[in-house]
């Protein structure tokens, strides 16, 4: 028998919401045969597939296509809009229909925020000046006089704007230093057009552990910025050559992805450390705007689309970078797993007009009640698994309370071949009534559009008692219990 503990006496902060977010970007078939057709339409299904995750926030165009990217190309009648060739993904040559008005359409059928990146790499100061004139001008003005021309009436309301994105790499292979000096250069021009609504600034952050990065962009730039990003994704593989199979791996291999995942606490740890140490006060939040896992593309699909399957070892990842965030509440402001559909760690996959949830986006739905809640300190008290010098913890697990008392504790069971009984201690807490989910499946359990429902979450046995409740966690599994208190 396991213990958890929850500990409703302490609590990191309030979980903000946008941990929740996600991302979708011009690669592959996110968007174009994603979450719209080839003409620019959102596809129905697809949109209402993702209307159930209750998304809180939305980021576009990019990733690397955003440094690429001239908004003005993607606005006004979709016949008139020129061409562009996508040289980050695929080479392939888009359309632009899907553009400005399309995304903010999509966020608001979504009910979530939408948060743009601005073209740092090859764009200018006035071209990103424009785009927040565009989206957020009530009166008049060259370019909300433009948006009108283009049918949109009042303004969009756009509060999160990324200055560029990865500009160490595809974003503009710049020094930290000569990238904060930018960013202050942008951020000066990115104005509130309404006094209700200014713009959120999030700097583009650090590759995994750069801390130089990110104490170069706070001690420089730490004063016209909100928060800044970083990006880390979980490689199985020892390198980009050989990043391993989506579903095609061993005990070794699921045991090594885990361990590089849980890497996410230290880097959070320490970037936030950084953040605090250089923000001379401010409030500067870290916004993770890109993670999740990397696999080698599905075979026989364009290496460059990066399309890959989504297993039960994906819901563990999830699972367990979700408690991490939720735990470290009182820094990370946002976080978007890459990405939304058909790309990378995806919540859905689709096939024409088929559409299938991954246990990924099971996962985030299972977690939905945490959003906005105020998170409660927890503890496993666990042993550790896996092969030396790469071993993880068998239970993983995070608590919040919402505003009515109901307390939601989420907890994965790494063990692939073991279930593991627990009780969980709930102190304060007295619990009238205990209902808990569970998705398990083989590591290596996927759904296909053959099989779309061979991983779902299921009704979890559970036995409430005056301290807490005990249950049984099947092996590789993620279960959700909520706790409806006296
Ligand atoms: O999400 C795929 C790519 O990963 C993004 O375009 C880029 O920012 C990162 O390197």
């Amino acid at each position: 028998m396991a213990y958890l503990f929850v500990n409703a006496a302490r609590s990191a902060g309030t979980i903000n919401k946008n941990i929740y977010g996600q991302f979708s970007e011009h690669l592959g078939r996110c968007i174009y045969g994603g979450i719209a057709d080839q003409d620019g339409n959102l596809r129905a299904p697809v949109v209402e597939a993702l209307k159930k995750l209750r998304i809180p926030v939305l980021r576009w165009p990019g990733g690397c296509f955003a440094d690429t990217y001239h908004w003005q190309d993607g606005i006004g009648p979709r016949s008139e809009r020129k061409t562009i060739i996508n040289t980050n993904w695929g080479g392939v040559t888009e359309n632009n229909a899907f553009g400005t008005h399309e995304f903010l359409e999509l966020c608001e059928q979504l009910g979530c925020e939408a948060y743009l990146s601005g073209n740092v790499g090859s764009g200018t100061v006035q071209e990103f000046s424009d785009w927040v004139e565009y989206c957020n001008m009530a009166g008049v003005s060259p370019m909300a006089d433009l948006r009108r021309q283009n049918g949109r009436e009042k303004p969009f309301g756009v509060r999160y704007w990324g200055i560029g994105n990865e500009a160490w790499g595809c974003g503009g292979n710049m020094r930290a230093e000569y990238y904060a000096d930018l960013c202050r250069q942008y951020s000066t021009y990115l104005r509130a057009y309404d006094e209700k609504l200014s713009p959120y600034k999030i700097a583009s952050g650090a590759n995994v552990d750069d801390y130089h990065w990110t104490r170069t962009v706070v001690e420089r730039a730490g004063h016209v910025i909100d928060a800044v990003s970083l990006h880390y994704y979980t490689i199985p593989g020892p390198d980009w050559q050989h990043k391993g199979s989506a579903t095609d791996f061993d005990r070794a291999e699921y045991y090594t992805t885990l361990h590089k995942t849980l890497r996410m606490e230290e880097l959070v740890e320490n970037h936030s450390r950084i953040i605090r140490r250089f923000a001379k006060g401010r409030p500067i939040g870290l916004c993770v705007d890109e993670w999740g896992t990397w696999y080698d593309v599905e075979p026989g699909t364009n290496p460059g689309f990066l399309y890959q399957q989504n297993s039960m070892r994906d819901a563990l990842v999830a699972a367990v970078n979700l408690n991490i965030f939720n735990n470290h509440c009182d820094t990370v402001v946002m976080a978007n797993i890459a990405q939304a559909v058909n790309v990378l760690q995806a919540m859905l996959l689709t096939e024409g007009d088929k559409v299938i949830m991954t246990p990924t986006y099971h996962v985030f739905a299972m977690y939905g009640a945490h959003q906005g809640a105020r998170q409660l300190e927890s503890y496993a008290q666990t042993r550790m698994l896996g092969q030396e010098g790469e071993q993880v913890p068998e239970l993983h697990m995070s608590a919040s309370e919402q505003e009515d008392g109901t307390v939601l504790v989420t907890v994965a069971n790494l063990n692939e071949s073991e279930s593991v009984p627990v009780n969980c201690l709930l102190g304060d807490v007295t619990p009238a009534m205990v209902t808990a989910s569970v998705l398990v499946g083989a590591p290596s359990a996927h759904n296909t559009f053959a099989q779309p429902q061979s991983v779902i979450p299921a009704t979890l046995p559970v036995t409430c008692s005056e301290t807490g409740f005990t249950a049984v966690l099947p092996p590789c599994s993620v279960a959700a219990f909520t706790v409806c208190q006296q």
